[in-house]
C-alpha cells in the first residue's frame, strides 16, 4: 500500500483536503469546522496510516484519542486538533472498535475519498489547456457553465451566451477562450475578454472571465494552469496587465493578482484584481506560498 504514497505528510495534505463533518466521530460533527479539519477524525485517520503505512494503533492515556505507532515513532495525524502538545508516553497499544461509533462506515469513507483524490490527481496530472478556437465542439458546452453559472440570474438567454462564445475564439488576438482537457473530456475554461461587461469595468484590458473548472476536478490546480495560459497569451500579445473581477476571497491571491479597485458600478460585491505581466510567472503546483 506503500506506493501510494511516498510519506506521510503527502497522506497527511491529501487527509487535510477531504476531511468533513461526515468522517469526524458523531458527538464531534456539529462542532467541525473548515478550519479546524482534524477536529474528531482521530479514529478513521489512524486507520488510514495503519492501511497505507503500517505499524500499530495507539490510544492517548489521558484524552480520548487514537494515533500511530510506525517504526518505533509516533505519528499522530489529527494531533492539532488540541490546544497543546500531547504526551504519548503512557500511550497504550489499542485497535479501535470497528462497530462504534460509525467506526467502520467512517473509515471505509475516508479510503474511498483518499483512493478517489488519488486516482483525479492522476488523471488531472494529463490535463491540456488548448485554445477552444481549435476545439469548436466545446463551445456549447463551455456556454452552458456560463450561463448556469454567472448569465442565467442576469437574464440573459442560453443562445445568446452560444453566440457570444462563438464570437470569441481566436488564435491571434483577444477575446480568446481556452479549455482544460482530459483526453476528449472538457472539464475546465477560461476567457479573455476586452471587459467583464458587469461591473463598470475601467478602461483598461484585457481581462480574464469565466474561470470554471469541474466540481470534481477541483483543487488539482486546474484553475492555476487556465490562468497560467492567459497569462501567457496577453503577454505575447504585448499586454503589460491583465485583469479580472471576482467575489471569491483568498483565490487569486495565492497566484500573484493584487487588488485594483472595487467595481465602478454601485451594489456590486464583486473586486478588481490585476496582474502585472511582468511579474513572476505563476507557479502551477499546489505548494503555493
Ligand atoms: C474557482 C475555481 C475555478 C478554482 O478551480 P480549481 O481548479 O479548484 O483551483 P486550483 O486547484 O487551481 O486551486 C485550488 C486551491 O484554491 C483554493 N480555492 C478554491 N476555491 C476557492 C475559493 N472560492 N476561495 C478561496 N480559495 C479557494 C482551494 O482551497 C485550493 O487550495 P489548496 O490547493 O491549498 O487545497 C473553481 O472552484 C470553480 O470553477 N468555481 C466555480 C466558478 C467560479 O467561482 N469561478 C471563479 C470566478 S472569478
Amino acid at each position: 500500500m506503500k506506493d501510494r504514497f511516498q510519506t506521510i505528510d503527502e497522506l497527511e495534505a491529501v487527509l487535510l483536503k477531504i476531511y468533513d463533518k461526515s468522517t469526524a466521530h458523531p458527538e464531534f460533527q456539529d462542532r467541525w469546522r473548515k478550519e479546524n479539519p482534524s477536529m474528531g477524525q482521530c479514529v478513521p485517520a489512524a486507520l488510514i496510516v495503519q492501511h497505507y503505512f503500517g505499524g500499530e494503533i495507539y490510544k492517548h492515556s489521558k484524552e480520548f484519542h487514537y494515533y500511530n505507532l510506525i517504526g518505533g515513532e509516533v505519528v499522530d495525524l489529527t494531533k492539532n486538533q488540541f490546544p497543546c502538545e500531547l504526551n504519548y508516553s503512557k500511550g497504550k497499544k489499542k485497535r479501535p472498535n470497528l462497530r462504534m461509533a460509525k467506526t467502520k462506515e467512517r473509515f471505509e469513507l475516508l479510503k474511498e475519498r483518499t483512493e478517489r483524490f488519488l486516482d483525479t490527481r492522476a488523471l488531472a496530472a494529463t490535463v491540456e489547456i488548448v485554445n477552444l478556437a481549435d476545439y469548436p465542439q466545446y463551445l456549447e458546452q463551455c456556454a452552458l457553465w456560463v450561463w448556469e453559472e454567472w448569465d442565467k440570474e442576469r437574464g440573459r438567454t442560453l443562445d445568446d451566451v452560444v453566440a457570444k462564445c462563438r464570437n470569441s475564439v481566436n488564435r491571434d488576438k483577444v477575446p480568446q477562450m481556452y479549455g482544460a482537457l482530459i483526453g476528449e473530456e472538457l472539464i475546465g475554461m477560461v476567457s479573455i475578454w476586452f471587459g467583464d461587461g458587469q461591473t463598470g469595468s475601467p478602461p483598461e484590458y484585457p481581462w480574464i472571465c469565466s474561470l470554471f473548472v469541474k466540481d470534481e476536478y477541483r483543487g488539482h490546480d486546474i484553475g492555476v494552469k487556465l490562468q497560467k495560459k492567459c497569462l501567457e497569451a496577453v503577454k505575447g500579445f504585448g499586454f503589460k496587465k491583465l485583469y479580472l473581477t471576482t467575489h471569491l476571497k483568498g483565490y487569486y491571491e495565492r497566484t500573484g493578482w493584487k487588488l485594483y479597485a472595487k467595481p465602478l458600478i454601485k451594489g456590486q460585491g464583486s473586486l478588481i484584481y490585476e496582474h502585472d505581466l511582468s511579474s513572476e510567472p505563476l507557479k502551477t503546483d499546489s505548494k503555493r506560498d
